[in-house]
């Protein structure tokens, strides 16, 4: 089966590019493409380049980034305008961010002041995960040195466009990377998600017109402005092009970030991570972080890391953070870990998320420890069902993805489990 990836064993990373220091200012050098368009495009036009690269946005939604910045209001020089770097990055299974923020900062820095020049924003707020302290230490020491030589502040580059960069640190909890709970937050309060609409193009930070892109997404920017939209569009799977850093993890040899062109194939990445560990036979992928639905090892031939292949394989390429399970994994204890998590990270604003995560937690957990009997497993379709598409955020999709699918598509452990319950051997003796 051909991977959409064409030949990406010749792959030359540009995100994580193997350049030592380059984190350093010094080494990653003076914001060229930046320069490039301040020079020589209006804003509409950069807009334009990242529209025809086909850049979709790496922090899960798969959203067109160009389409997002064109959904910004028309300039009014009354109102400010903002942008939000989405760098909290707390979804379990994804560590790509991170690689980028400690790697090769100032390619987003970059990105983000191109950004600010397209969607004409005051400012960007970059809203950091705040357990990333290091990493924070560091950029914000990088980005010191940026507004030095006059990258980042007023009149930049004597070229005429004035914008900030803010880091901001994230209040600990993964809720605050939904983009409207990451603006409350940015504001000083409790990070609830706000209902949509209003979107934050018409109304976000302060009520003020704001565009929100993940970490990742604006790291391509620079690229894009480099090599051209083209060079850009030809990376990789056309519906969904460019280069992915794919974090792999689970019981594979070799954890870790690798980039590659979007579209390679599951199983040739998993080759990349070294393998299953042990010798083992793989029984189950989540190929993009908790939230999306997991995928038998059966189920995986020929599937591709693109929207389109995953959807039709009945998943997501979510955030390309990729679990690999062995055939051992408990399935059940596997599902009770990922259910505590959204218990726990559920802000509490919807009934069906608040009740919904602890009632999964409870029948999980009661299944995991013997107590669970077959009729759980409808209940907790179910509850499912009672949660998709009824809240503020898609917190509770996200909860409820992994229930249905790993119930649906690992039944047989699931039963098994409530075969041995103490309550199944109750009701045959009755
Ligand atoms: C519960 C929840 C948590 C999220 N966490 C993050 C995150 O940590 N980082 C991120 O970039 N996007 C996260 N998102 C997605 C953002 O809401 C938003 O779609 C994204 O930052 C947009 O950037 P993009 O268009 O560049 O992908 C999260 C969404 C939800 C529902
Ligand atoms: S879905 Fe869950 S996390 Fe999202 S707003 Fe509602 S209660 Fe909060």
């Amino acid at each position: 089966m051909a991977t959409k990836a064409g030949n990406w064993q010749s792959y030359q990373r540009v995100l994580l590019p193997p350049v030592k220091d380059l984190h350093k200012l010094s080494i990653y050098g003076d914001y060229a493409a930046l320069r490039s368009v301040l020079t020589h495009n209006s804003p509409r036009e950069v807009t334009d380049i990242v529209k025809r690269s086909g850049l979709k946005g790496r922090g899960g939604a798969g959203f067109p980034t160009g389409l997002k910045w064109s959904f910004m209001p028309p300039v009014d020089p009354a109102v400010p305008r903002y942008l939000c770097c989405n760098g909290d990055e707390s979804e379990p299974g994804t560590f790509k961010d991170r690689q980028l923020m400690e790697y090769n900062p100032h390619q987003m820095l970059e990105g983000i002041l191109i950004a600010n020049y397209a969607i004409s924003a005051k400012a960007c707020y970059l809203y950091i995960r705040g357990e990333f302290a290091d990493w924070i230490t560091l950029i914000e020491t990088e980005l010191a040195k940026a507004y030095e030589a006059n990258l980042v502040g007023k009149n930049i580059m004597g070229l005429g466009f004035s914008s900030d960069i803010i880091v901001h640190k994230g209040a600990g909890a993964y809720i605050c990377g939904e983009e409207t709970s990451l603006m409350e937050s940015l504001e000083g309060k409790r990070a609830y998600p706000r209902i949509k609409p209003p979107f934050p193009a018409q109304s976000g930070i302060w009520g003020y017109p704001t565009t929100i892109n993940n970490a990742d997404t604006l790291a391509c920017v620079p690229l894009i402005i480099e090599r051209g939209a083209d060079w850009f569009a030809s990376i990789g799977a056309p519906t969904h092009p460019g280069p992915i850093l794919y974090g792999i993890s689970g019981h594979v040899n070799r954890p870790g970030v690798y980039e590659y062109p979007s579209g390679m194939l599951i199983t040739d990445l998993l080759a990349v991570a070294g393998g299953m560990r042990g010798g083992k036979k793989l029984k189950a992928v989540v190929p993009g972080g908790a939230s999306v639905p997991v995928l038998r090892a059966d189920m995986i031939e020929g599937v591709t890391m693109d929207a389109d292949s995953l959807h039709k394989a009945g998943s997501m390429l979510g955030t390309a953070g990729m679990l690999f399970l062995d055939e051992d994994t408990d399935m059940v204890a596997f599902l009770r870990r990922v259910a505590r998590f959204y218990h726990h990270e559920s802000c509490g604003q919807c009934t069906p998320c608040r009740e919904g995560t602890g009632w999964i937690e409870n029948l999980v957990t009661r299944i995991d420890e013997g107590q669970g009997n077959t009729r759980d497993l409808d209940l907790l379709l179910e509850l499912c069902d009672q949660m998709e598409g009824r809240t503020v955020c898609a917190l509770a999709d996200a909860a409820a993805w992994p229930v249905r699918n790993t119930i649906n598509r690992f039944r047989a452990d699931f039963e098994a489990k409530c075969r041995q319950s103490v309550w199944a051997a109750q009701s045959a003796a009755a």
